[in-house]
């Protein structure tokens, strides 16, 4: 942690959209009379009929309701193309980078997207989709993923993304537990050079599935793929024929725009639900304020579609602004260490977006890399996932920024829908490593983890909680809203309790300290240790797993597994790498754990109980502070433990 402070330029405030006086000036007006502040910032999108009610919301156990905009209607997708036609019919509102730096990017104007859009929604329709039907995508990051959530979003259809990286186990789950009608996916996803088989993918997780799922196929490579008569269709083709205008439907600002299913402390992913109003007033205030976005520049958010960063960061949040916004489908180091600075040359981006990770990883190769390429268009840097160090914030702000760009480091959540903790450029002085200030309308406090009482001297340290509601806030967990209740409303009443823990420095500034329950973030993917364990012990030749997150230089956190044997399996290198197989084929790539130890026992307490806080110790390679070992059953499992750890390579 550093307490350097990094002021926006003067500059750079008088053109911002808010400087500190206008940000401390809303702040205050946003938190003295939340209805009227979101009151007047819910007309920033277009309603077919206004509402009249702003917020009717409750964090109380048992009563949890959230509801903004309840009476207004609207649709997203109206509101992301067909609004801007008759100013920005020309602008381009997605530029597509492929994967291949070799192949032409496209430029899709606001014109095209509403065009594609509405034939896509039109063969959603003839494929009997109507209102409330739930759509999978498990896509490429290309133009048809886009088309996709908006085509969804016209019919008033609620999409749910299954990130490509995916297996079809978990994918099968997803299509399963949303009940989906239909899932769209692609012949293959070319992503550094390789091709994935999403198709067959698709087709080894519809044998799990209802056989009346409908599957539209997006050929984009032209690979070999098996064909299911009378379920896969081919979407290109239709899309050809079907018509080019589709009526909006009239969507009530509480119905459901999205699912997203995300890693939590226990069980099986939950399905966030995100609404239509609340949430699209949310995303594109958040995405012209925290990144200053102004009428004519080119936005680039990194992310995956397939993340929550992705739906509001490059899809919702930048049309509903009328922005130009960026769509990459490759990654940061292919053909070389190059290649997002090639592309924010080449497509003169103005602000970029991504996450620590892929900084660190970036940082490893170097300032040539960098140096290469003209980056004078960039006029603002972005961070989002996981905490950065100091050093990658450096590194970005002296050798990515040239001193030159403010940096936001934007703290929120899947469930947030939007950026909860964040600079405004124009307004926040910035400290590298911490995510600085509440956006408008955000009460945060920070509760001491035991006692649960809020703390209000200015520093602190504790759990971070929010006291009230914004419009981006989740709704409810899908099909189980008591789960939603218990998951975030239940350790701190009267709050909603977000998971991480946070410090609050003697400005008032926030530095988020990592989770402070069973979740992992590897890579800025969070992932809850439960689902793992569960995956590795549905290996036949597991007896016991436990699963902790440990420190790794590129991924943030890392995995790190302990697992015990059957009785009578050897130990061997290649059954070690049977299991990481395993956890690749049950859940995906990013599960892989980095780390197997094979433990013969798990230290656990008299009644069971595995102490994780032992194992995180262990994998941390910090013994001085194992604390109490007392009330362990077999104290001795711990010294077997630490002689035979394993060290990341
Ligand atoms: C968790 C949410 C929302 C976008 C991507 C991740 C961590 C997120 C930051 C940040 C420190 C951060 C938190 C949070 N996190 N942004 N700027 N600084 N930590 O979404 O998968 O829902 O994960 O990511 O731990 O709880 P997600």
């Amino acid at each position: 942690m550093s307490d350097k402070t990094y002021a926006p330029s003067a500059a750079f405030s008088v053109a911002a959209h808010a400087d500190k006086a206008t940000y401390e000036k809303m702040y205050a007006e946003s938190i003295a009379d939340p209805d009227a502040f979101w009151g007047e910032h819910g007309k920033r999108i277009d309603w077919i009929k206004p509402y009249t009610e702003v917020s009717n919301t409750n964090f109380e156990l048992g009563s949890v309701n959230i509801n903004w905009y309840a009476d207004g209607t609207l649709n997203v997708a109206a509101n992301c193309i067909d609004r801007h036609l008759a100013t920005r019919g020309d602008q381009t509102a997605i530029i597509f980078e492929p994967d291949s730096p070799d192949a032409p990017a496209q430029h899709i104007t606001y014109k095209q997207l509403h065009e594609n859009v509405c034939r896509l929604a039109n063969v959603f329709k003839s494929q009997g989709v109507t209102k409330g039907d739930r759509v999978v995508l498990y896509m490429p990051m290309i133009p048809e993923a886009a088309y996709a959530m908006l085509a969804c979003a016209r019919i008033g259809a609620v999409h749910s993304i299954v990130f490509a990286g995916f297996s079809p186990d978990a994918l099968a789950n997803r299509i399963n537990g949303s009940a989906a009608k239909l899932v769209i996916t692609a012949d293959e996803a070319p992503r550094g050079g390789r091709n994935t088989a999403l198709k067959s993918n698709a087709d080894a997780a519809l044998l799990h599935c209802n056989d009346k799922v409908k599957c539209l196929v997006v050929k984009h490579t032209g690979g070999q793929t098996t064909w299911t008569e009378g379920r896969d269709i081919d979407v290109k083709a239709e899309m050809a024929t079907a018509s080019a205008d589709c009526a909006p439907e009239e969507m009530n600002a509480e119905d459901p725009l999205f699912v997203l299913y995300t890693s939590g402390s226990t069980g099986q992913p939950k399905g966030v639900v995100h609404s239509s109003g609340g949430y699209l007033v949310y995303a594109a205030m958040t995405h012209q304020y925290t990144f200053d976005y102004h009428d004519g520049d080119v936005f680039w958010c990194t992310a995956d579609v397939g993340w929550v960063t992705g739906h509001s960061y490059i899809i919702y949040g930048p049309l509903a602004n009328g922005a130009t916004t960026v769509m990459f489908e490759g990654v940061p180091t292919y053909p070389d260490a190059g290649r997002f600075w090639a592309i924010c040359e080449k497509h003169k981006v103005n602000q970029f977006y991504t996450a620590p990770t892929a900084i660190r990883a970036l940082m490893a190769h170097g300032n040539a890399p960098v140096e290469k390429y003209d980056l004078s268009s960039l006029k603002l840097l972005g961070t989002v996932g996981e905490p950065i160090n100091p050093e990658a914030w450096n590194w970005y702000n002296d050798v990515v920024g040239k001193g030159k760009c403010p940096i936001v480091d934007t703290w929120w959540q899947t469930e947030t829908g939007g950026h909860l903790l964040t600079p405004l450029p124009g307004a926040t002085a910035t400290k590298p490593g911490s995510a600085t200030l509440p956006f408008f309308g955000i009460a945060p406090v920070v509760l001491d983890a035991t006692s649960g009482e809020e703390i209000h001297e200015t520093e602190a340290e504790g759990v971070l909680c929010f006291k009230t509601s914004w419009p981006g806030q989740m709704r409810t967990v899908f099909g189980d809203h008591e789960r939603f209740e218990k998951t975030y409303f239940s350790d701190y009443k009267g709050y909603y309790f977000a998971g991480d823990g946070c410090r609050r420095d003697a400005d008032g500034y926030y530095w988020i300290t990592g989770r402070v329950d069973d979740v992992i973030n590897v890579s800025g993917h969070r992932m809850g240790t439960a689902e793992v364990e569960s995956a590795l012990v549905a290996h036949a030749h597991v007896a016991e797993a436990a699963v902790v997150g440990f420190p790794h230089p590129i991924k943030g956190q890392g995995i790190y597994a302990y697992v015990t044997l059957m009785n009578g399996i050897e130990p061997t290198d290649e059954l070690r790498k049977d299991l990481e197989k395993w956890v690749r084929t049950e859940i995906g790539p990013i599960a892989k754990p980095d780390i197997i130890q094979w433990a013969p026992g798990l230290p656990k307490t008299r009644s069971g109980k595995i102490m994780r806080r032992i194992l995180r110790k262990i994998a941390e390679d910090d013994y001085g502070s194992l604390g109490d070992t007392s009330t362990l059953a077999d104290p001795g499992v711990v010294d077997e433990l630490i002689s035979t750890r394993i060290e990341l390579k």
